[in-house]
């Protein structure tokens, strides 16, 4: 069809909990993409993406999202924060979901991860932040349900040395604590901190510098 594009050709990958996966590749290669399908908010063309004995593609809409919310934490590109409310209430919003009513417990995780993320909890709207501040804010509210996958686009674009370092560690110790932590990224230092580093290009696998890793899961061909 006219127009399409392919934005992954034929990419196959497994990953496991415990693991802190880099994907790097240059821009436009298809790593926001890659991490768009492994969250069910994109669906593959062809292929499909499993979880333990769930397949994504099997789920609907309403399922796929509640999958989503239930289990992965996401740090968007473009962060997707609510710009006209503050930052604990960005950080608060994965609890909407959860219960209708904000618990004291959820309320000082929030806090707590804020302060965590060096994030004043009481500001006016994220709008008016710095790019980093809403970066961190993103950050923290990916985690505050603490989930079993974390997914992370480019997490450290925005921020000064001392915080990336931060967020890295934050990614590094998830793993340690059984989580499976994938992170796209061009940050040279955040492939260095990882156990696995797949990297892609035109939407193609073109390597994996630990040949060790476990291969074939989540495999996607988008258009
Ligand atoms: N919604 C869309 N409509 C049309 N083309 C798209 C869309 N989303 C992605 N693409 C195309 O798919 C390819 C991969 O895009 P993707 O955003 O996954 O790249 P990326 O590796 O994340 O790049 P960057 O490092 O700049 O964030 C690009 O050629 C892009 O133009
Ligand atoms: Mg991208």
């Amino acid at each position: 069809m006219g127009g399409e594009i392919q934005a992954l050709q034929s990419v196959s990958l497994q990953f496991e909990p415990g693991n802190f996966y880099t994907i790097i590749g240059p821009s436009g290669s298809g790593k926001t993409t890659l991490l768009h399908i492994i969250a069910a908010i994109l669906k593959p063309s062809s292929g499909d993406v499993h979880v333990g004995d769930v397949e994504l593609g099997k789920l609907n809409e309403g399922r796929r999202d509640a999958w989503r919310r239930q289990n992965c934490g996401l740090i968007f590109q473009d962060f997707r924060l609510i710009e006209e409310l503050g930052p604990l209430a960005n950080v608060l919003v994965p609890s909407w979901f959860t219960s209708m009513v904000t618990k004291p417990a959820m309320r000082s995780r929030a806090e707590a991860l804020l302060s965590h993320f060096k994030v004043p909890s009481r500001s006016g709207p994220v709008a008016a932040l710095s790019r980093g501040q809403q970066q961190r804010i993103a950050m923290a509210r990916a985690l505050l349900l603490e989930p079993e996958i974390i997914l992370a686009d480019e997490p450290t674009a925005s921020v000064d040395k001392a915080n990336a370092e931060l967020i890295i560690e934050e990614m590094h110790n998830l793993a340690r604590q059984r989580k499976t932590v994938i992170c796209v990224s061009h940050d040279e230092r955040v492939a260095r901190r990882a156990d696995h580093v797949f990297e892609i290009e035109d939407g193609r696998l073109v390597r994996d510098r630990d040949e060790a890793a476990p291969r074939v899961a989540a495999e996607g061909v988008s258009s």
